[in-house]
Parts: C-alpha cells; structure tokens; sequence
C-alpha cells in the first residue's frame, strides 16, 4: 500500500506539515516526504479572495500534487484520485463553542452539511483509512439531543464499512504550547489488515494498548466503558430523529456498537508561553491606552441585562479572567478572532519592555507548532484567523507516525 493521501479542507495545510515534519531551516522548508500527497481541496465560501488557498499553494504549488480551488460540494468525488489516507479538519462553525447555543444549528446546519462531502468520498473512493480533526463539542451536539451529531457521523462511516476510534486531546496535556482540545476521528475499513487485527482483540485491551490513540497519547488504565447500538438504526435520518448518547471523550465503533470511556492523561510537561514569545516585537503590537481599557473590561467579570425575542430580559454573566495571560502556562486555545479587540485573544507582559501587548503572528503559528511565517504575505488579521481555524501539527505528527508503521504493515 502506497502512503498517499488526499487532504480537504486544507487550509493553510496543518495536516501535511504534521504528517510530513516539516520544519523551517534556514528560510527553505524541508518536508520529510512520508506522506505522498496528491489531491488538495481548499475553498473559503465567505471570502472573493482565497488567502488560505495561496498560502497553501506557495509552499507546495511547485510539487507534484493537484491543488483545487473550489467548493468541495460542487467537485464529483469520482474525480478525486484513489489515495490511502484520506485526511481533513471539516469546519466546525456550527458546533463551535465561541456560538451562543442560540445559533446552534449542529450538522445538519449549513456549514455542518459538509460532513456529507466526506461521506461521499468515502463510498467512492474508499479510502482504507481517514483521519479527522474538529471541535470537541461535536460529541455533544445538538444541545437538545446529545450526541446525535457524532452519531450521524458514526452511522455514515458503520454503512461505509469503517472501524472508528476517536479521542478528544488537549495538546498542552501532551506536552504542546497550546491548551487546544480537539476530537480527532481515526477510521479505518474493515477489510484492511489492521481492522481485522482489531477485530479479534477485547474492547478494553483496545481501548487500553491496541487504538492508535493508546499507542500515541498516554492514560491512565481505563476499566470500564459504556456500549450503544447503532445497528438498531436503519440509515443515518433515523439516528437523526432518535438517537442520542452522553460521548466519552474517547471511544471505538466496530460494527455498529460502540464503546466509550472517560480518559485521563498522564500528562507532559506543556512548552510555556515565555518559551515561544518573540524578541523585539513590533510596537503596532503593543496597546494603546485605549485598547489596554478596552480589555481590562473585558476580560474583567460583568452582569449585563439582555433582552429575549420575546421582549423578556435576562441576565448574561460572565467571571474575571486574570488582566493579561501567564507567560508560565501554554497558550489559550486561539481562535478566529484572535488579535481583536476580544476577551478570547491572548494579552501577555512583555517582558522586555514590561508593556502589554497582543501575541504576534509568528507566536501565534508558534502556538500550532507551524514553521516560523508559513503564512507571511497576508494582511496580520488573517494570518490570525488562519491560526485559530488550524490545528496543532505535534498532535497530528505523532499520530502520523503511528499511521505510517499502520500503512507499512498492508499489502
Ligand atoms: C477548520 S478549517 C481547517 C484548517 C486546516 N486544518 C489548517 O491547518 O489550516 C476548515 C477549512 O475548510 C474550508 N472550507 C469551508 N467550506 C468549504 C467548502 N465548501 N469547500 C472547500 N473548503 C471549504 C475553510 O476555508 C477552512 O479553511
């Protein structure tokens, strides 16, 4: 079996600097090669221009891979070459937490639909193994029926003949500078050697030593587990109407049932803020009067009166964050709107200049262990909003590895 893969949702190309190592020597990149890509999809609907797109295409427009432009809905999957691994961050928006579950809408939302642009690669092109990446949230989703979310999921890839693993990691748990928790799906079909493996072994010897997970990201020894069925439920518009379950934040589905256990990590030293923080910085990065009272009162606790559709008010409260983020901790998980004027963006002292001031865009790239200015040509507020849509690569590097003596092991 050949190590290709095929990336959607690319953006500005987390999994293919993960799977490949690739780090910034000397103003040149290196990439490892492990990983054979040959088919990337990137296409942001919100925006005429396409600065992920190009920034993908600056560091890999010259190698041998198609990279594609346009709505991934809009492509037939019959298309997409015939590849290994299959891998891609779908996005998230509607299961995001920074949303107030008022605008919830789940995957059947509009941006959620997307999952079924991965569903119908899977039944075309039938890839042996995929791997996933989204907000932790999306086990619990929607508010109103727990569960159904990642059900629909589950139930997509039980018909596309799949074994499913999943966990929720905080990268900073495993020793990353970043406190990120994020659900990563590894799935593999069921005729390939290594789901055949699986299949003899006990559920808890799976869950404890086999999963890719238990191999890549050290717990605590788990006893016991919760089962759900699946198979009960004809299609997924039927786990959609009935099903619901409280998720684990890790688990296994083989042959419709799945197994879910609470997991706890023994956790690694975490790279701190103070160790990625630039010298020198910029003063445009540092705050004005202004915009220092504007987080202080964001960031300190309030009670605001609100009012409902329905004309009744409501009171919407919020705790105090400490005035600016400890430079002994890693980094916050970042977001979209990191480097506004928001509670969420990170506020350190500088310690040179002992003045306060936002992170730059390196740190920030620093924060997803992305190589130094991979996203450099773009305006500052989108190289943070690349950052906080992408992932961090150290996560997705150790799995890699772990795929890669996988993929070794298949005829
Ligand atoms: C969560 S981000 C993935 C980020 C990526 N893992 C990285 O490291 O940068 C999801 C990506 O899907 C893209 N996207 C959204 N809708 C799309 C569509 N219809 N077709 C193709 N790509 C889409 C977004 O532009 C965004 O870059």
């Amino acid at each position: 079996m050949e190590k290709t893969v095929v990336e959607l949702f690319a953006g500005v190309g987390g999994f293919r600097i993960g799977l490949n190592h690739i780090k910034r020597e000397n103003k040149s990149y290196s990439e490892e090669n492990n990983f054979e890509f040959l088919w990337v999809n990137q296409w942001e609907p919100s925006t005429k221009t396409q600065e992920a797109f190009d920034c993908y295409k600056t560091h890999f427009g010259n190698e041998k891979n198609e990279l594609i432009n346009k709505d991934i809905s809009l492509i037939s999957k019959k298309d997409i070459p015939n590849h290994t691994l299959l891998v891609g961050g779908f996005p998230c928006q509607d299961y995001s937490v920074a949303h107030s579950l008022k605008h919830e809408k789940g995957i059947e939302g509009k941006k959620g639909v997307l999952w079924r642009q991965i569903y119908e690669v899977l039944l075309t092109k039938k890839p042996p193994f995929v791997l996933l990446e989204n907000v932790d949230r999306l086990l619990k989703s929607p508010s109103k029926q727990r569960g159904r979310d990642f059900g629909i999921i589950l139930k997509s890839f039980d018909i596309a003949g799949y074994f499913v693993q999943w966990k929720v990691i905080n990268a900073a748990d495993y020793g990353m500078p970043q406190r990120r928790r994020r659900i990563y799906i590894f799935a593999s079909k069921k005729s390939t050697k290594y789901s055949k493996k699986m299949k003899k072994k006990d559920i808890l010897e799976i869950l404890n030593n086999e999963s890719i997970f238990a191999k890549t990201f050290k717990a605590e020894q788990i006893l016991n587990y919760k089962e759900y069925d699946l198979t009960i439920y004809d299609n997924q518009v039927d786990v959609s109407t009935d099903f619901k379950a409280s998720f684990e934040n890790y688990g296994i589905m083989m042959n419709g049932k799945i197994y879910t256990s609470k997991y706890i990590p023994v956790v690694e030293e975490p790279i701190k803020l103070k160790q990625i923080i630039e010298k020198n910085v910029d003063e445009k990065y540092f705050l004005s009067t202004i915009d220092q009272e504007k987080f202080k009162y964001l960031r300190g606790s309030k009670k605001i009166e609100r009012q409902r559709n329905d004309g009744t008010t409501y009171f919407y409260s919020e705790g105090s964050m400490s005035p600016y983020d400890s430079l002994d901790l890693p980094g916050r998980t970042m977001l979209t709107s990191e480097g506004t004027i928001n509670r969420s963006t990170h506020i350190i002292l500088d310690p040179e200049k002992n003045k306060l001031r936002k992170l730059t865009p390196i740190e920030c790239e620093r924060l997803n262990q992305f190589p130094d200015n991979w996203t450099e040509g773009m305006p500052d507020r989108k190289r943070y909003f690349m950052m906080g849509n992408a992932l961090v690569t150290g996560i997705i590097s150790k799995i890699g590895d772990e795929i890669y003596k996988i993929i070794d092991k298949e005829d």
